[in-house]
């Protein structure tokens, strides 16, 4: 593309983002489509001759864009609703152009050094002790995997070597809130299914601890081996946050590594007053904290901490003689710390979105997503028909439609088609879990354009939905 049409189509570009991002409110943040019609709008093999930019951004504008759930909307409220905030798409829109590998320092300097620098910036705004060293992954998924890769390392020293075959079998503990990716990194690690144990939570959501002891105490009684403990702030059904302090002394108890999953609660711990919230989390092995949930940042970018950053280094690194350096003694290597020796310029996204904010803009918009989630709590508390089920603490409020006089399943089946009709109507998304086995709808405020009225306007679609769907003698008076 010669550089004056690259010009051309980069001012375009530039100017459909901000077009999209200031109106975006206005669109429905659902499509209305099925499953597979976008495929069958588009052809089934690339062109033979190259098109004009012009046909490949209207395609982009006409074909794709309708047919995307709108995560940056301020009425998504659904997962953990999250931001590609201004700042954090300038610094992705450069990465995409330096398209600098960060495998070894050589290969992109600036890369390396700046991971160190940010992951550093962002230790100290979440309060952490200055022995972790953090490094950015893809995902909180791929973070917690090399965590517990690390983890196996020390249980299973001689595994390096000869593999975990004839080895005493392992096992991870993680409550019954934990999150899929951890089950998921104990399979892949080759624990098994067996390996995983899923410890059970309180009446809030919160590991219990005395059941985690317990747990670790038959194992070990058995001849299993516990490899590590993973602890959960802010659980992705109804961001619950484990007792840290208590699950780090029985770690400390048995020699077990303990790793913190904060991918979605972690960004709390810059905010002064939610700081207690995660006391307890220093004393972790490792963390995950990920800037593409609560911090701004575009997806995607997870912030591994480890403050055993030599045994996650001995888990992954092999350095063939075609990535061997001069500076590798003097610099890290980030090709080191996980399974992918190719790595993207997160950093510098992170980096914008740091100094854009600051500390104090940051605090700043956390707390008021915060308030938020407690303005609709109090609507919801204020209802007859409707359940908070959980507390809220962060930015998630749970919510269930349980008007006396329904069967609990049938008030199952009923949440479900209340949360259709509200993500049909566009208006709002949302999304839904279980809780204590029954069907919980999720809200979670997370973006940075989210106000008042979007708030208020999940909650009208939601009683809307709700009368829709049973509606009372007192709707016909
Ligand atoms: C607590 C928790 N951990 C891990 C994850 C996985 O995150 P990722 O998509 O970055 O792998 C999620 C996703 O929502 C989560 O809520």
């Amino acid at each position: 593309m010669p550089p004056e049409e690259f010009r051309r189509f980069a001012h375009e570009a530039a100017d459909w983002i901000t077009e999209y991002l200031a109106t975006l409110e206005h669109r429905p943040v659902f499509p209305d489509m099925r499953p597979g019609d976008l495929e069958g709008a588009l052809p089934g093999h690339a062109p033979e001759h190259g098109e004009p930019m012009e046909r490949v951004l209207e395609d982009f504008r006409e074909l794709v864009v309708p047919a995307l759930t709108h995560w940056n909307h301020p009425a998504f409220f659904g997962y953990y609703s999250i931001t590609a905030s201004g700042p954090g798409i300038l610094g992705e829109l450069l990465a995409a152009a330096l398209n600098v590998n960060a495998m070894v320092w050589r290969s992109a300097p600036a890369a390396t050094e700046l991971e160190d620098v940010t992951m550093d910036w962002l230790r100290i705004l979440l309060g952490l002790p200055d022995g972790f060293e953090g490094v950015i992954n893809d995902t909180a998924s791929s973070s917690s995997l090399y965590a517990l890769a690390a983890a196996r390392e020390v249980a299973y020293p001689e595994a390096h070597a000869s593999g975990l075959f004839g080895s005493a079998p392992g096992r991870i503990y993680a409550s019954d809130q934990a999150h899929s990716s951890i089950e998921k990194a104990v399979l892949t690690l080759g624990l098994g299914q067996d390996g995983y144990r899923a410890v059970a939570s309180d009446a809030e959501f919160r590991m219990d601890v005395d059941a985690l002891r317990q747990a670790v105490e038959e194992d070990m009684a058995a001849g299993v081996k516990p490899v590590a403990i993973v602890a959960t702030a802010g659980t992705t059904s109804s961001a619950s946050i484990d007792p840290t302090t208590a699950i780090a002394d029985v770690a400390e108890e048995f020699g077990v590594w303990l790793h913190v999953d904060a991918a979605y609660g972690g960004p709390a711990s810059i905010v002064p007053e939610c700081r207690p919230l995660l006391a307890g989390w220093e004393r972790a092995d490792s963390i995950v904290v990920n800037p593409h949930k609560w911090l701004f940042t575009p997806i995607d970018c997870s912030a591994l901490y480890c403050r055993r950053p030599e045994t996650l280094v001995r888990a992954f690194s092999i350095v063939p003689e075609y990535l061997t350096s001069r500076e590798q003694s003097e610099a890290r290597s980030l090709m080191d710390y996980g399974v992918s020796l190719g790595r993207r310029f997160r950093a510098l996204k992170l980096w914008f979105v740091l100094r854009y904010f600051g500390r104090e803009g940051i605090v700043e918009r956390i707390r008021e997503h915060m308030r938020l989630a407690r303005v609709l709590e109090a609507s919801v508390r204020a209802s007859e028909s409707w359940v908070v089920v959980a507390p809220v603490h962060l930015g998630l409020v749970t919510l269930r439609y349980a008007p006396s006089g329904i069967g609990v399943e049938d008030l199952d089946a009923m949440n479900l088609r209340i949360m259709e009709r509200v993500n049909q109507s566009g208006g709002a998304f949302l999304t839904h879990t279980a809780l204590d086995g029954r069907t919980v709808l999720r809200v979670a405020i997370g973006n940075l354009k989210t106000r008042e009225e979007h708030v208020a306007r999940v909650w009208r679609l939601l009683e809307e939905a709700a009368r829709a769907e049973h509606p009372r003698v007192a709707d016909f008076e």
